[in-house]
């Protein structure tokens, strides 16, 4: 299999890298910050997350955060949503796209969203159904498909029998995350082969944590096997509150650095994603996570 010519990168850094910050920042440096993301070429932008405010209170302002992006023309702004309340709350303020959560880890499940697995499919299979007659369009995510804090390492067959069940659902992508950043690049080779028996390639994503250093090595085995959407977060934002010491997504200017050096299309400008990183940084009071913008001058 040869590597793909366009890769579509995702970028949750305003939700799963804030959702992970401890210091709280308010609507309007949030806003700022995803307007300038949208400057940088990028199409696909998570913007925050409808979840329960008791659980993630950084993103408790996330109607008014959403309200107050300016939408760019051919720019997705994506917002994750766990439950019908989430639901309506996403459209009432103009949310068209959508993202739903499960992991085929039922600890993690009880931990992260507080019900198993399968009560996770019919709280999805609620959200796909209301969505589909608002047309909105639903992402489905995994998480800890490589490896779960309670529960040790997974089966790829269990990955891939659960992605086959949000694709039946309706989600059009699933997105497969290495939540604890655990993966190397074998297993990644290995759960993507279990998943591909199941779906086109096409309709997969790649979200790897970097808390082991091993994230650009899996996303180019992921390359290499044919996945052609990446999620990253600029500066490598966020931790993970289920691994001491874990650092954030994969940062996307080192995510790009890479594509940019493969010849991989992305229509991303590295420079204007790196002042992203440097400007958000910068309000939070810390350093990029991204060893590329920290190699391209003082921050
Ligand atoms: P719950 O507390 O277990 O149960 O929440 P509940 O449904 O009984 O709700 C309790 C209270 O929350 C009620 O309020 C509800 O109205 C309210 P009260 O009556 O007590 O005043 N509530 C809500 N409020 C606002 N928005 C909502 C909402 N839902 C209920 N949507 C729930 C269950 C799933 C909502 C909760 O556990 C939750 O929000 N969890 C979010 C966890 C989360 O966001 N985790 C991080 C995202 S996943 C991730 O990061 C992984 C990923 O990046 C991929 C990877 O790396 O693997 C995607
Ligand atoms: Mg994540």
């Amino acid at each position: 299999m040869s590597f793909p010519h366009y890769v579509k990168m995702v970028e949750v850094g305003p939700r799963d890298g804030l959702q992970n910050e401890p210091q709280m920042i308010s609507a309007a440096v949030k806003i700022d910050f995803i307007n300038r993301l949208s400057e940088t070429g990028l199409s696909v932008i998570e913007a925050t997350s409808f979840v329960s405010p008791q659980w993630i209170p950084q993103l408790a302002d996330h109607a008014a955060v959403f309200q107050g992006i300016h939408k760019k023309a051919g720019v997705c702004y994506p917002v994750l949503v766990p439950n019908l309340t989430g639901l309506q709350n996403a459209v009432a303020v103009g949310v068209k796209d959508i993202a739903v959560f499960t992991s085929p880890s039922q600890q993690f499940n009880q931990h992260n969203i507080h019900c198993s697995v399968e009560e996770s499919l019919e709280r999805i299979a609620q959200i796909l159904a209301a969505a589909a007659k608002q047309g909105l369009r639903v992402r489905g995510y995994l998480s800890c498909v490589l490896g779960c804090p309670y529960e040790g390492k997974m089966a790829p067959q269990k990955v891939a029998a659960l992605a086959e069940q949000l694709i039946n659902l309706g989600c059009y992508e699933i997105s497969l995350g290495d939540t604890i950043g655990v993966g190397t690049p074998l297993a990644v080779v290995q759960m993507l082969g279990a998943v591909i028996e199941k779906m086109p390639v096409e309709k997969l994503a790649v979200h790897f944590h970097d808390t082991y250093g091993q994230a650009l090595a899996n996303i180019y085995a992921a390359l290499e096997t044919g996945v052609a959407v990446i999620d990253s977060s600029v500066a490598g934002l966020g931790g993970c509150p289920y691994a001491k010491g874990a650092s954030g997504n994969v940062a996307s200017e080192d995510v790009l650095y890479l594509l940019n050096g493969m010849g991989i299309e992305t229509r991303v400008d590295l420079s204007k994603l790196i002042g992203v990183g440097r400007f958000i940084t910068h309000q939070l009071g810390k350093k990029p996570q991204s060893k590329v913008n920290n190699a391209t001058g003082s921050n």
